[in-house]
């Protein structure tokens, strides 16, 4: 008997942009997205703490005008980008809910056991 999957294909690393996010769905009642910085992918739910909105309004655009925070276009949350932990906006100290992701060969992969979940060095 063959073993159960234990991660499923998000996308390319390469499709993220560099210091961008790009918009990840597994279906309509599972929307993600990643954040690309120089060393990591970071996987967030695209559902704000503060009132379960998405949090972006156009396509791909998760990020401040500086680039440097997760913006939730609803109400104006601003998120770090590491932790998902609110800066700024009505619900301080609130977190995003991260997904566990495995990273290998330049693939990107929902890891369906946390457990198993680690990062490898992106691909230059
Ligand atoms: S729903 Fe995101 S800040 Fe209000």
């Amino acid at each position: 008997m063959a073993a159960e999957p234990r991660h499923r294909f998000l996308c390319q690393v390469a499709d993220i942009p560099l210091g961008g996010a790009r918009a990840l769905a597994l279906g309509p009642e599972s929307k993600l997205f990643a954040v690309r910085t120089a060393d990591s992918v970071h996987v967030y739910r695209n559902r704000c703490p503060h009132a379960g909105f998405e949090l972006n309004w156009l396509p791909d655009r998760f990020l401040d005008h500086s680039g440097r925070y997760i913006h939730c276009q609803t109400h104006g949350a601003l998120f770090e980008i590491d932790s998902g932990i609110c800066l700024a906006g009505p619900c301080p100290g609130a977190r995003l809910e991260r997904v566990a992701v495995l990273e290998r060969g330049g693939k990107l992969y929902l890891a369906l056991d946390a457990g198993a979940a680690r990062r490898e060095p992106l691909s230059p």
